[in-house]
């Protein structure tokens, strides 16, 4: 027999409650939709039930059809969430929705089957289910416009954000806002009468049936290649021509087909990853964070800017420590000028503004930062500073603080050296802008405790950052990837691409911008600096290497700051526009290399950059630098735009079958690039067993 999760009581006054009892979060399974048909029927035909008031325990209302069950059959004469609403919306006496929590996807559309909606201010409510790739399936296309205006059942639908109980109540979604939900519902359940949503008409008939292409036309920029946030466009427009059984039906079609397309896959394992990512297996379960409270950041440059106003985006007070005054002052107006920026955008009040830089002090004495929780240093990248900012920070920082160096390529091991407590150092590398980038890649060292490791992935949390905890090497995770697929980009330059061509194959595949149109943004001199430091590390290679960017570096073309890189730059335009010039140096190197300039393929283009990544990825992997595919798969999301609708580069390769990636990146290996582009051990052991990362990954974690 399954758990009862559909709990009944009955009130003095007549009213029956049904409370959803399944926790965490109360997502409608198969024995929800049984459970709740009954309980309604029930209560329609019972003579001493003069009202009912459905709501949620725990924490939330309903967080929506349970993910877990998608794609399984649910036992036989199970009713569909849709044939569950009817049977509320079907019930003889008033109902009303008490709006505890959360009411997302299912949990919003039960709540509008019923007759009325009481909600808490902050309860969050929306249709979310674009997030997961696909609509709205169980009547919210044609439901939340009978309800809310036009416009905003469509931001809703499309953005799947949730709203604060005290939005909906504005829009119309519910009836009224109280805090003791079932309270407010009670006595409006004794006080309305029946009315029911799926008979009321009354909103549509005002409705521009030519809304929905101006609508379409301002979100083709923004949601390029989120394929299901275009067909809910298309469920919701039915309103205007069908009636309400018709819509539901082709609601339910799209739904359907959404369901096992290969961006909804990719989007319910994002969803769960974002989660999983939390629970790393090197924190053992249980282990305490030490509180934020106070922050320091070391250097008030590009990322120690970015990085104090996280701090106090979040209210957590912040020190910044200079070397000179006049760091200091540029350093912080720079802070101060992004908030005045954001202020006249109309995105941030005046008083919330002075309220953020209040949180912030400047100073050039280490005394100051001694009692923070935690000190992130982004001073320049040279490790003889940091080691000796990291000295500083041990004579004065308080026992239990963390020490976290923002670098992006320094050995965390060696800066934790400097110390006498190795245990509290960590990397924490944010990427840039600071404030602005989801990602934060968290480095642990080799002695970094575990409580400092699950104290800067709960500060990620804090400060609004998707933290991912990753092992110590080269690049880390994120750069040590890029490298390869970088170095594919420019070896295609070099066979007979343009770096318009490639730029569009990677745009094309979901990217926000190609290789070259990022390293014109970054700064080719940065590239160039960056090799030559390899150089000096490693010496030269026998290895094959692309000089492209030392070409462009002696010409002064460092990127959009020169107005000219791998592209042109109009004046005041961030328009890449292709340049001869730029073939030119390319088909000298091409010479130079003795390589004969060939056609090379979209196909070709696409599959040695992102094969580049996923092979990496296996090497890191196996390595145990990272120890899940999701981490990989988040840090490319977050870090490097990698489009969240194909899952992250290790989860799309698993997409495409592993013996597939293996076969292309053995023949370009053998045929295009002997040097580096060998299959890793881990692919080559996987595709033989038919396995997937995901599948290896599950099998070490059980
Ligand atoms: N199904 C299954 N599990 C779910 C779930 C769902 N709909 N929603 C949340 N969970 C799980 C999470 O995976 C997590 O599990 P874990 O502890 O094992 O990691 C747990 O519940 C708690 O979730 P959160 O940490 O996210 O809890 P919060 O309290 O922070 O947030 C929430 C609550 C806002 C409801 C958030 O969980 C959320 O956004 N959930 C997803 C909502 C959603 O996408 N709903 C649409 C589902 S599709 C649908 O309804 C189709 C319909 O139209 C036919
Ligand atoms: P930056 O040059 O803009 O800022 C560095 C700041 O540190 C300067 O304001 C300088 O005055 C100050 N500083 C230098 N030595 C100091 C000392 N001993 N004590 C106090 N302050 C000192 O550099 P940026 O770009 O902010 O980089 C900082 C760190 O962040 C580096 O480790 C870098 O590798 C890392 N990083 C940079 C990213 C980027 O895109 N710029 C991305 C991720 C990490």
């Amino acid at each position: 027999m399954s758990d009862i999760v559909i709990e009944t009581a009955d009130r003095p006054d007549g009213v029956r409650v049904i409370t959803i009892n399944n926790a965490p979060v109360n997502a409608i399974s198969a024995a929800f939709r049984t459970q709740m048909k009954t309980a309604v029927e029930a209560a329609g035909a019972d003579d001493a039930v003069k009202a009912v008031v459905i709501t949620g325990a725990g924490r939330a209302f309903i967080a929506g059809a349970d993910i877990r069950e998608f794609g399984k059959t649910p036992p036989a004469g199970t009713p569909t969430l849709t044939e569950m609403i009817h049977a509320i919306e079907d019930c003889p006496k008033t109902v009303v929705a008490a709006v505890n929590g959360a009411a997302a996807g299912g949990g919003l559309e039960t709540a509008l089957g019923c007759h009325w909606r009481v909600a808490a201010p902050r309860a969050m409510i929306g249709l979310p289910e674009v997030n997961l790739g696909t609509i709205p399936g169980a009547t919210g296309t044609q439901r939340l416009p009978r309800v809310a205006d036009i416009e905003t059942a469509l931001d809703m639908i499309v953005s799947g954000d949730l709203v604060p109980g005290t939005k909906a109540g504005a829009a119309g979604i519910v009836d009224a806002v109280a805090d003791d939900t079932v309270e407010a519902a009670a006595a409006m359940a004794l006080e309305k009468p029946v009315r029911k949503l799926r008979e009321d008409d009354s909103k549509l008939k005002d409705i521009d049936a030519g809304a929905f292409d101006a609508y379409r036309k301002g979100m083709a920029r923004r949601w390029r290649g989120f394929d299901a946030r275009f067909r809910a466009v298309d469920a919701v427009e039915n309103v205007v021509s069908m009636d309400y059984a018709a819509g539901i039906r082709a609601e339910r079609d799209i739904f359907a087909e959404r369901q096992e397309t290969e961006s909804a896959r990719a989007m319910r394992h994002v969803f769960f990853s974002d989660r999983e990512v939390l629970r790393h297996p090197s924190i053992p379960k249980g282990t305490e964070a030490i509180p934020i409270t106070k922050a320091a950041v070391i250097g008030c440059g590009t990322m120690g800017g970015g990085i104090a106003m996280n701090f106090v985006n979040a209210g957590i007070p912040v020190t910044i420590l200079e070397m000179t005054e006049e760091a200091l002052i540029r350093g912080l107006g720079i802070i101060e000028k992004n908030y005045a920026n954001t202020v006249s955008k109309g995105r941030l009040s005046q008083e919330k503004m002075d309220a953020r830089l209040a949180l912030l002090t400047g100073t050039q004495n280490y005394e100051d930062l001694g009692d923070a929780d935690i000190v992130i240093e982004a001073v320049f990248e040279t490790m003889d500073i940091k080691r000796e900012v990291f000295g500083k920070l041990d004579e004065v920082m308080k026992d239990g603080a963390v020490l976290a160096s923002n670098t992006s390529t320094l050995d965390i091991d060696e800066i934790a050296a400097a110390t006498k407590r190795p245990e509290a150092v960590i990397g924490t590398h944010f990427f840039s802008p600071a404030n602005v980038m989801r990602l934060l890649e968290n480095v642990e060292g080799e002695k970094t405790s575990p409580e400092v490791k699950a104290t800067v992935m709960k500060m990620g949390q804090q400060i609004g950052k998707v933290p991912v905890l990753v092992g110590n090497c080269d690049g880390f995770v994120g750069n040590r990837m890029l490298h390869h697929y970088i170095r594919q980009a420019k070896f295609l330059l070099e066979e007979g691409a343009t770096p318009a061509q490639v730029d569009k194959v990677v745009f094309d595949f979901g990217f926000a911008m190609g290789p070259f149109a990022m390293s014109d943004l970054a700064g080719n001199d940065v590239s160039y600096l960056v090799s030559q430091e390899a150089l000096k590390k490693y010496g030269p290679s026998n290895l094959r290497t692309s000089e492209i960017v030392n070409r462009l570096y002696e010409e002064g073309r460092y990127g959009q700051k020169t107005s000219k890189g791998y592209y042109l730059y109009e004046e005041g335009s961030r328009a890449p526009i292709p340049d001869p010039a730029v073939d030119a140096i390319i088909a000298g190197e091409s010479k130079r290399l003795g390589i004969e300039r060939r056609e090379v393929s979209d196909e070709e283009i696409l599959e040695r950059c992102m094969f580049a990544l996923v092979n990496e990825g296996a090497k890191i992997l196996d390595e145990g630098i990272a120890a899940r595919p999701l981490d990989i798969d988040l840090i490319y999301i977050y870090g490097y735009s990698f489009p969240r609708y194909r899952g992250g580069p290790m989860h799309w390769a698993d997409e495409i079958g592993l013996d597939h990636v293996l076969a292309r990146i053995e023949s370009y290996w053998k045929e295009r690039d002997p040097d580096h582009y060998e299959p890793a051990p881990l692919l080559r052991r996987l595709a033989g067993e038919g396995k997937t990362f995901k599948q290896w990954s599950d099998e070490r974690a059980a």
